[in-house]
């Protein structure tokens, strides 16, 4: 047994072979191209039978060797991998915090609620205008200083950034029939200096009804709802009159002061109203721009600032903070 001094040293070092590796380097030692067994048999075909027959036995066995050796391996690898990367399922979890909506988010969307629940649409229109549709159609003149470069960030001669929702009227009724009844809420644009009732950037909401027989009462209720849905059921409405060129006649309207109940107050200047928006009756020549017939349909509109929804109703006295992303403010909304 010429070869058991071979197969014990052989033995050793593959089942002493603490890895992958380790196992592999004893299997090229013992069992390679180049180990003292492989070159043995290769010279084997002139000795003895027997001698053949026991290093085949001393290979066969040693193959074996290393065969189990391999699984040993293998699953204790696998064991440990399970243990070291076992998950606690009964961990707490890591906290992700969790935002919520933009208090002008907010706000339009109970507008929207509002209106929905009454049958309007909503309509979305683009910030970027065509003058025509942002004045020309809304009935207003060529020489209206809101037309100004002072008072429009225009993008060229013929496009600027809407400066009101109004020209969501013209584009709804552009592609409707009446009756119509419409809301359309957004961004707009002034180049005004930032101050805290003021900001170059602001949303609006923008309101359309066209149908038989529509009147004044039909805007001022309308009004009065949406004030009582976002102020409380207490409030008061009010119009004035006023001028803007899609109206005729046009109106500005207040709601009874919801900081001191009108009993007179720096918010309201003691006056015990607060003002909301424009609004009145559509000018039968923004009908005529669409192509309806004044004669058959009568309308009311109206426009108001979300902004000043929001700084109403919060007690907010400076818009801007709504708009610098200081989340302590935001939080509390
Ligand atoms: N667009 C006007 C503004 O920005 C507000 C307004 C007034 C809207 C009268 C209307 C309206 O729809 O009828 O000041």
């Amino acid at each position: 047994m010429a070869w058991e001094s071979y197969l014990d040293e052989a033995r050793t070092a593959i089942v002493g072979a603490g890895s992958g590796p380790e196992l592999e380097d004893a299997r090229v030692r013992y069992l390679g191209r180049k180990s003292g067994l492989v070159e043995a048999l290769r010279g084997a075909r002139e000795r003895p039978v027997e001698e053949r027959a026991e290093l085949n036995r001393t290979k066969g066995e040693l193959e074996e060797l290393v065969a189990a050796r391999r699984v040993q391996l293998g699953q204790a690898q696998l064991g440990r991998a399970l243990t070291e990367e076992a998950i606690d399922v009964t961990l707490p979890g890591e906290h992700i915090p969790r935002g919520h909506l933009h208090l002008i988010t907010q706000i339009r969307r109970e507008v929207e609620d509002v209106f929905l629940g009454l049958g309007y649409e909503v309509f979305d229109g683009p910030e970027v205008e065509t003058v025509y549709y942002n004045f020309t159609a809304l009935n207003t003149p060529e020489h209206h200083p809101a037309r100004s470069r002072g008072d429009t960030f225009y993008l060229s001669d013929d496009v600027l950034l809407r400066t009101q929702t109004s020209p969501g009227q013209v584009r709804f009724m552009e592609t409707h029939k009446p009756p119509v009844y419409m809301i359309s809420l957004g961004r707009v644009y002034r180049p005004d200096t930032p101050d805290p009732t003021r900001s170059p950037i602001f949303h609006q909401v923008e309101g359309l009804a066209v149908d038989h027989g529509i009147t004044l009462a039909d805007l001022k209720g309308t009004l009065m709802y949406l004030a009582r849905a976002l102020f409380g059921a207490e409030r008061k409405v009010r119009i004035r009159t006023s001028y803007f060129p899609f109206t005729e006649p046009s109106l500005e309207f207040d709601v009874s002061c919801i900081v001191c109940e009108q009993s007179g107050c720096p918010s309201c200047r003691y006056s015990g109203w607060l003002e909301m928006g424009g609004s009145g009756v559509v000018d039968p020549n923004v009908f005529g721009y669409v192509g309806y017939d004044a004669d058959e349909v009568t309308g009311f509109a109206f426009g108001l600032g979300l902004e000043r929804i929001a700084m109403l109703r919060h007690g907010l006295p400076d818009l801007r903070a709504l708009w610098e992303n200081d989340l302590r403010l935001l939080r509390q909304f």
